[in-house]
């Protein structure tokens, strides 16, 4: 059994910002209602020649210059996405290209929003069980290409970006545990449709759905739960976990998982303002921030948690 270490961690957030504001003026809503609900003020949308798979290579490629790894040495390529370059190959296949990586697995992971997550917790079970040595693992979503921009309930929350982490076969302890949870019986309250059926039947393009106040409701408990989980798990304390890293949905159901670890919110990273909901990619966004700009050190505890769509839900319990 081999221990799995984040030895490098990249991002990347498209240039062009949307704020509130710039909402005010196509669709019935105001930056003061955007705010309050969410905490979100602005996010970032990709430009017409990008992509999902360009936003990976990018946030890749930094995270492999931070862990000293050579793109040839990976031997895993898994991303958490569900806006994907195309349907098949995977965005993680079209990245293993870009990266002139070997024939390793490349695989894309469909988790919705827990989808980083997810992606991690795959990874670690590779590497503990002898199955990789060195892992790319990424959360990367174009959400601007699946939003209804007529729908003022779903395309204000969304936006762009991607996060990667290198995680190696190490010595030293690093992912304490990971768990993943799904409930299939929520299916209809958080969606994209089937583009391929849809747009033959009806002519509608993928677009997302979501019935906000019942998500929230289901996201705040649930998240709870998976906090005690993951503490007991690991027989530690609230006390005992240094950073937490929420998905960044909404800065009150953020703030109530806070208020569970009984964690103050400097300890806690927050993306939601600057980036809105960058689904399975905000994660690995705010980790990378955190760690780039010197809040998360080496030997930290760091808790990570998230929630989406199906529902599916998950954390990671990691010492840096
Ligand atoms: N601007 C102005 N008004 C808006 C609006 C907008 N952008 N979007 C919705 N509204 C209106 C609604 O139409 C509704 O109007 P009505 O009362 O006349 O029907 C009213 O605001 C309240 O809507 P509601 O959906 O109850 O708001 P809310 O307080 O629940 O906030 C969310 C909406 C989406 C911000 C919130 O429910 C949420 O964050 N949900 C969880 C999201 C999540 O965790 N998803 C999983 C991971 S992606």
């Amino acid at each position: 059994m081999f221990n799995a270490k984040i030895t490098g961690t990249g991002s990347y957030l498209p240039e062009k910002i949307v704020t509130n504001k710039d909402f005010e003026s196509i669709l019935d809503t105001t930056d003061e209602w955007i705010y309050a609900r969410t905490g979100i003020r602005q996010r970032h949308v990709i430009a017409e020649h990008e992509t999902t798979s360009s936003m990976a290579e990018i946030a890749a490629k930094n995270a492999l210059d931070a862990a000293g790894v050579d793109a040839s040495d990976i031997d895993l390529i898994i991303i958490g996405t569900s806006s994907p370059d195309r349907i098949f190959p995977s965005t993680a296949c079209i990245l293993q290209n870009r990266l002139g990586v070997g024939d390793c697995a490349a695989f894309d992971v469909q988790a919705a929003c827990s989808g980083f997550i997810y992606a991690l917790g795959i990874a670690h079970q590779f590497i503990k069980s002898g199955g990789a040595k060195k892992a790319l693992v990424i959360g990367a979503e174009a959400n601007s290409r699946i939003l209804d921009y007529s729908d003022r309930s779903t395309c204000v929350i969304f936006g762009d970006g991607a996060g990667a982490v290198v995680l190696e076969a190490s010595e030293e302890v690093g992912i304490l545990s990971t768990h993943m949870h799904s409930d299939g019986q929520y299916k209809d309250l958080l969606y994209i449709n089937n583009p391929i059926k849809d747009q033959q039947q009806d002519g509608e393009n993928a677009h997302m759905t979501m019935l906000g106040n019942d998500v929230y409701k289901v996201a705040v408990k649930t998240l709870s739960r998976i906090v005690d989980e993951t503490l007991e798990a690991n027989n530690m304390t609230k006390s005992d976990v240094d950073w937490l890293i929420p998905h960044q949905a909404n800065i009150r159901i953020i703030s109530s998982v806070a208020k569970k670890l009984k964690m103050p919110m400097e300890r806690v990273v927050l993306t939601i303002e600057e980036q809105g909901n960058t689904s399975a990619a905000s994660v690995p966004l705010a980790l990378d921030l955190a760690v780039r700009d010197g809040r998360i050190k080496k030997g930290e505890t760091v808790l990570m948690e998230a929630f989406g769509g199906g529902f599916v839900w998950g954390s990671a319990l990691v010492k840096m």
